[in-house]
């Protein structure tokens, strides 16, 4: 199946494309303008169409260039604190680059169409797990953006035939195991690239925001996903939306690691001191989030298989720590 990557050189877009190539019959290209995303990460077995996916000239010289049968769309602006205050950014961005994307899709008949979304359409929970019923109230810009692009897919594959998956990922964590992706995420928030950071002595101390939260030690919980165990669920969807048409799915592991629970394991995997100080809780963070991935078990015969708090912290210092210390030297 050929397969066009928008986004392919990015954090869990190159992991993707590698995960295509290693299952074999995808033709694999990539899209990408380098914003966040490396050269690095593009392997020499997927073709790479350097360009804005906003540009709709850009985009139809791709797609009568490579004719994609399938397009995964991982390019979003993805900072929920920064899109509160640059909406329009993240409107232009998110909402009216990718509906510019899906159009062009609609054009050219393609087969399937995997969108990148997350668990932040979700809001603040009322129940636990998130599944995919549960409502979707998202309390930040960001969030908002993907569930208004995945309602436009739901009225698409309804009235234009459309077949898609989108994938709600949870927290994603960790590298390519055998080190084949190097440039790393850009400007990451989450808590395993922070925690890895402040080890290998870039930060000075690890805040922990918050640790009188009804949990067992008092921090936030969080459902973290190895990044290969996404980049596979990808090329499941492809299969089961050629199979059983469109889908959505959570993308989590059903369980969820505290904050200290991930510095404890942190120390031990790096033998770093890694120091931290408590500070306030932060505005808007509930106390526990984790996925049921129920769906995705049924739907795409997914399960995690990488997501253990070891392999997630392992497989980040072993390609964190080296290019950290060699920029240090
Ligand atoms: N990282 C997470 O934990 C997480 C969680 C939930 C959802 N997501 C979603 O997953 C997707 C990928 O996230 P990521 O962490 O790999 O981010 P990333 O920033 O590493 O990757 C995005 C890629 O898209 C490219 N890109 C951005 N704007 C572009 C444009 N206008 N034209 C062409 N290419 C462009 C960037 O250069 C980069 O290679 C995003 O849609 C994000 O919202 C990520």
């Amino acid at each position: 199946m050929r397969t066009l990557v928008v986004g392919g050189a990015g954090y869990i877009g190159s992991h993707v494309v590698l995960a295509l190539l290693d299952a074999g019959p995808f033709h694999v290209a990539v899209l990408d303008d380098f914003s966040t995303g490396h050269r690095i990460n593009v392997p020499d077995m997927a073709e790479l169409f350097e360009g804005d996916f906003r540009d709709r000239t850009f985009l139809h010289q791709v797609f009568r260039a490579f004719r994609p049968q399938a397009v995964i769309h991982l390019a979003a602006l993805k900072a929920a604190g920064e899109s509160m205050n640059i909406p329009v950014t993240y409107a232009n961005h998110n909402l009216i680059g990718s509906l510019g994307l899906i159009h062009t899709c609609l054009e050219y008949g393609i087969e399937a169409f995997v969108f990148s979304s997350t668990a932040a359409v979700y809001g603040d929970p009322v129940y636990l797990p998130l599944d995919e019923d549960h409502p979707t109230k998202p309390i930040n810009f960001y969030g908002y953006t993907k569930l208004a692009i995945e309602e436009h897919l739901s009225w698409y594959s309804q009235l234009s035939g459309l077949s898609y998956a989108s994938l709600r990922y949870f927290n994603a964590a960790g590298y390519d195991a055998s080190g084949r992706v190097q440039g790393l995420e850009t400007d990451p928030r989450n808590l395993i690239p922070i925690v890895m950071e402040t080890a290998a002595g870039l930060r000075p101390s690890l805040s922990v925001f918050g640790d009188d939260y009804p949990t067992p030690d008092g921090t936030c919980v969080r459902d973290y996903i190895h990044v290969t165990d996404l980049a596979d669920a990808h090329v499941r969807a492809l299969e089961a939306v050629a199979k059983h048409g469109s889908l959505i799915c959570n993308l989590g592991t059903g369980s969820g690691f505290s904050v200290l629970e991930v510095l404890a394991s942190a120390r031990k995997v790096t033998s770093r001191p890694i120091p931290s100080v408590i500070s306030a809780r932060r505005p808007g963070d509930p106390p526990q989030l984790w996925a049921s991935n129920d769906r995705a078990t049924r739907l795409l015969g997914w399960k995690p298989q990488h997501s253990d708090l070891g392999t997630l912290l392992n497989t980040a210092w072993q390609v964190i720590r080296p290019q950290i210390l060699e920029e240090q030297t």
